[in-house]
């Protein structure tokens, strides 16, 4: 039923109005697993030509897109939702060894994804327009009345990042089309392999030809002439600061959504639950090596807790599984060498400025073992920078005023978790961190997919979650009658 493997020795193609296609200098990147170094298969290196051709077709199948009754957008979302879960083994084991992601997290990947869908398309069809009165504001009449309804922007450039291949390319996809878009697809390289099976359900589905295209190629490549297109209406972004801040420089008068990286803290008042904490905090700092936006990426707490917690951690830190994604380790190897190369860096300068590992501190190639670190300052790159890697810093704070002065000073502001019995204290540090979420005795984390999830400052613009995401991705339509007042 796959398509998009359209010719031998593993060569991938792109959707492109409804066929599948090379690129037209026939030039392919190949994709290796991180798991093995194996060869998975090569992606064809879309030109600037076919990036023309892509926007120009999604943009002729805008209209007859934009007009398909609602309900008719999510039938397809339905039976895309029922080929995902039907073929969910199969696409999790390419994304296990493409992105070296636990087998365990990787069905759990495609049946969220199948879920976003549904939801979206229920969502979608409870879309409603609104009719305003003019006589609601002063000087206003009855016979004044607004028609609002809601209208798709144009075709929407959706990039996603290699850690959710799957589920970070949905949550752009879904909401954007059922609001009557058409979408163009840029997936991370290191991922592309398992987002064309994505688009492959799609189209099974029943996806008319030119809704979905996608490109493949590298960001660094072809990313910036794609999204200064001017074929391109909405922008919707999720991966690094660094490159969010790019595109939003060069994207201008382009709307944009970004998801960018993150920093979160996990603050831990005395009166907590030590055990239920140091649950909480390893599996949100360690799952899938910490490659997480939401992974728990500091503690800050006082001396007494956090003398509490090391022996709590540590024990919990040398029973995580360690090694092959196939076997459902925890801690898997990183998705390349530079990415371990770059946490290893940030455990030496901790190390080298006075810090005390607790546990890990090691590399073995790609694999990181999972590191805790305590008694880091706030003169470590540690205590700032995101290492999207295994690595656990704790930062003592001599009170609740400074763990949360040191939760803000950073440039990040993505989420942060509390952990205490005390809801006063709760409700009163949660007012105080600017980040989009504060999390209550829980880890941070993202789902479920229809809350409101975003960042502010470093960390993003606009607000993901299935119902955000569609009104971030159409606007409101006015028309205004202007009736005869027949009292006269
Ligand atoms: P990345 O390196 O920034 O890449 C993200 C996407 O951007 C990829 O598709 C990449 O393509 C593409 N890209 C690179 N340069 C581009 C350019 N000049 N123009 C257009 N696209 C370009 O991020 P990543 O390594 O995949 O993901 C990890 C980062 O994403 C972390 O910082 C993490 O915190 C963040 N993230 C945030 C969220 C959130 O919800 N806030 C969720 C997931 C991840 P190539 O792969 O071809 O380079
Ligand atoms: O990496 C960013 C994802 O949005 C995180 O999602 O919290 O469900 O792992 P998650």
């Amino acid at each position: 039923m796959f398509q998009n493997l359209c010719g031998k020795d593993k060569t991938y193609c792109n959707l492109y109005d409804g066929g599948w296609v090379s690129a037209s200098s026939n030039a392919y990147t190949d994709i290796f697993s991180p798991v093995d170094g194996s060869l998975m298969g090569k992606v064809p290196a879309m030109t600037r030509d076919d990036v023309d051709r892509a926007v120009r077709n999604a943009k002729e199948n805008l209209p007859i897109w934009a007009e398909t009754p609602i309900h008719e957008r999510a039938r397809v979302f339905y039976q895309a939702a029922e080929l995902l879960e039907a073929h969910a083994t199969e696409i999790a084991q390419i994304l296990t060894m493409e992105i070296a992601k636990d087998e365990k997290s990787s069905v759990y990947e495609v049946k969220r994804t199948a879920d976003f869908l549904r939801y979206t398309a229920d969502v979608g069809k409870s879309i409603a327009g609104e009719a305003i009165s003019g006589d609601n504001f002063p000087g206003g009449s009855k016979h004044k009345i607004s028609y609002v309804n809601r209208v798709p922007l144009g075709t929407v450039l959706a990039i996603s990042p290699f850690n959710y291949p799957i589920n970070l390319s949905i949550s752009k996809l879904a909401p954007a089309l059922i609001g009557g878009n058409t979408v163009l697809l840029k997936p991370a390289t290191q991922g592309a392999i398992s987002a064309l099976y994505l688009a492959s359900i799609m189209q099974e589905a029943g996806l008319p030809r030119g809704v979905l295209n996608t490109i493949t190629g590298r960001g660094s490549e072809i990313g910036d002439y794609i999204v200064t297109h001017p074929g391109i209406d909405f922008i919707n972004f999720t991966g690094s600061t660094e490159v969010g801040r790019h595109i939003a420089k060069l994207a201008a008068m382009v709307p944009l959504m970004l998801e960018l990286g993150g920093k979160d803290a996990a603050i831990v008042l005395p009166d907590a639950d030590m055990d239920f904490a140091a649950d909480n905090i390893i599996s949100g700092a360690y799952a899938y090596a910490g490659q997480r936006c939401t992974a728990v990426k500091r503690i800050l707490a006082q001396d007494d807790v956090a003398d509490q917690l090391v022996p709590r951690l540590l024990a919990r830190v040398t029973n995580l599984k360690v090694g092959d994604p196939r076997d459902n380790a925890v801690i898997v190897p990183l998705i390349n060498t530079h990415a371990a190369d770059f946490v290893m860096s940030l455990i030496d300068d901790a190390i080298a400025k006075g810090a005390k590992v607790i546990a890990g501190g090691k590399r073995n190639g790609n694999l990181v073992e999972p590191t805790l670190i305590d008694h880091v300052t706030t003169e470590m790159r540690l205590a700032w920078e995101e290492p999207f890697g295994p690595v656990l810093p704790i930062l003592r704070v001599k009170d609740t005023q400074e763990a949360i002065d040191i939760a803000n000073q950073s440039e990040y502001g993505l989420q942060s978790s509390v952990f205490t019995n005390n809801l006063h204290d709760a409700f009163f540090i949660a007012n105080q961190l600017e980040v989009g979420t504060v999390q209550i005795n829980n880890k941070t984390e993202r789902g479920p997919d229809h809350f409101p999830f975003l960042g502010i400052k470093a960390s993003g613009m606009g607000t993901q979650g299935v119902k955000y995401a569609i009104e971030a991705m159409t606007r409101p339509k006015a028309v205004v009658f202007n009736l005869d007042d027949h009292t006269h």
